[in-house]
């Protein structure tokens, strides 16, 4: 069971705001000096290779080989994959020094709790399952490198003297391909997921409650509940992603901080019309959804990509500026059609529609027409569509405060990097993204204030095995991660002195 608490918050103040700034830049300096109790530091630098690199490429390596396919990466909530990759990923926060559990939602906790503790907790996660056919950083940098940045303050003796408690979740569904909702882990722990959950089915008929109780969970309303966290007794959520973008290729950086992430919807589109013999039937006399669909696809495809020309002024807006537009895209991904015969006219075809949009009034704008010019072009066509609504996030905002510190933590730890590739990058500020990408990020926000730290990646492709990032980014990100968590440790001291120091002069 999670722990909770009913701490009392930290309230914020803005002279710690200066105090953070000041003390950070000091902190990573402080990481290659001579380790805590007198124990020597692994690569002698401060830089923890081993760990933060070696290992860490290791372990995403083998995680990216537990998989439900053959031949490709697979896992997907619940999936005998990820009870496989839960073990490992137990095997390794306990290996860092970590107390683990797995919640009623598969969700896998590692936390360490100083003793005596009172204060909020720092969550750091990412999530475990993939998209079908995934490349093996997508998720899985996030929790590896967490763990990995735990393990070096535990070697190093500083776990130990963390103020504030620090936890890693390996989150069970982000991508939400099976049941097509994304977030069932970190929505749960947010306390979110509505119990309505329970009975949404895969293609197959099956539940996630039916998934839940194969899996020995208590599959209950009650157990969902039982899931989230009190938001007193969190700080704040913390994510290292890989970017699924090329921007800091281009700009030869290998961290960025997040600054927002995109909303986003997903629909899935149903088209009813008469099966048929593809030889005998005239072309005038078909009602066939296919063409239908295929027309859908491409009229979606305008609207995303000159929406002002679609829309109509009897819609919200029709005139978006672009601003506004920013980062809206739209995407058919998966399209199935009955019975799917080079002989048939098909009887019914199904898609499924995904919209992001940074601003969500032009999101809802586009959902909203997409679904009435579906409905007109099905009649045109003689066919019957409906369009349901499977998913639904308003774009989120990351948190000013953690995504300075995030800053100056990831510009730190790139100025400690060696190698040529980083010499150069050394003397820029860290970018500052905007996310079109879902993150669990987007779920946690609803508890927490959150941050996010971008991990440069090749050509900008994800979702797909090409995926890659560079060792030395991926121990860049460690570095900073190690760092930041023993700010947020100093920030729950100094936090305290300053509430002490208030409670003095008011008294
Ligand atoms: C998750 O990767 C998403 O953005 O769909
Ligand atoms: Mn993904
Ligand atoms: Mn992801």
């Amino acid at each position: 069971m999670a722990p909770s608490s009913s701490r009392r918050p930290l309230r914020h103040h803005q002279p710690l705001l200066l105090i953070l700034a000041i003390s950070v830049s000091g902190l990573l300096a402080s990481v290659p000096a001579s380790a805590a109790d007198g124990r020597p530091e692994l690569g002698g630098d401060g830089l923890h290779r081993e760990i933060l690199r070696d290992e860490t490429v290791l372990r995403l390596k083998e995680l990216g080989k537990i998989s439900d396919g053959e031949g490709y990466l697979e896992r997907t909530f619940l999936s005998p994959a990820s009870i496989r990759a839960t073990a490992v990923i137990i095997s390794w926060m306990k290996e860092a020094g970590l107390t683990t559990w797995v919640d009623q939602m598969g969700n896998i906790h590692g936390r360490f709790e100083p003793e005596n503790s009172t204060k909020e907790a720092l969550l750091i996660g990412s999530h475990m399952d993939t998209v079908i056919d995934a490349g093996m950083y997508d998720g899985s940098l996030g929790i590896i490198s967490a763990i990995s940045a735990l393990k070096v303050l535990k070697v190093t003796g500083k776990l130990q003297r963390l103020t504030r408690p620090v936890e890693v979740i390996a989150f069970s569904d982000e991508e939400g391909v099976r049941f097509q909702t994304t977030f069932l882990g970190s929505a749960a722990v947010a306390g979110t997921l509505p119990e309505s959950i329970l009975q949404v089915s895969d293609k197959s008929g099956t539940t996630v409650q039916d998934v839940l109780k194969m899996n020995s969970f208590e599959a209950t309303a009650a157990a969902i509940t039982q899931t989230r966290y009190k938001p007193e007794s969190v700080g704040s959520y913390v994510e290292v992603h890989m970017e699924q973008g090329p921007v800091l290729e281009a700009l030869h950086y290998p961290l960025g901080v997040v600054k927002g992430i995109a909303g986003q919807t997903r629909l899935k589109v149903i088209v009813d019309g008469s099966q048929g013999h593809a030889g005998t039937v005239p072309m005038k006399l078909r009602r066939d959804p296919m063409v239908a669909a295929a027309e859908l696809v491409v009229t979606l495809e305008r609207l995303c990509k000159e929406p002002n020309k679609l829309l109509t002024y009897d819609e919200e807006c029709g005139c978006f500026t672009e601003e506004s537009l920013a980062g809206l895209v739209c995407t058919v991904g998966e399209l199935l059609t009955w019975p799917s015969a080079s002989n048939v006219i098909p009887g019914q075809v199904n898609f499924t529609v995904d919209i992001r949009a940074m601003d969500d009034q032009v999101r809802e704008t586009i959902v909203t027409s997409f679904s009435r010019l579906a409905l007109q072009r099905c009649d045109d066509r003689l066919v019957d569509c409906r369009v349901e609504h499977k998913h639904s996030a308003p774009s989120t905002l990351c948190d000013p405060e953690l995504t300075s510190q995030l800053k100056l933590a990831a510009r730190s730890a790139v100025s400690a990097m060696p190698g040529r590739s980083v010499v150069s990058a050394a003397a820029a500020e860290t970018p500052v993204l905007m996310s079109g990408a879902g993150h669990d990020a987007m779920a946690m926000a609803k508890l927490t204030k959150v941050g996010m730290l971008f991990v440069r990646c090749r050509g900008g492709v994800s979702h797909s095995p090409e995926e890659s990032v560079m060792d030395d980014d991926v121990w860049a990100a460690g570095l900073a991660l190690a760092s930041f968590i023993e700010q947020a440790a100093v920030v729950a001291k100094v936090a305290e002195v300053v509430e002490q120091n208030a409670v003095v002069a008011e008294s």
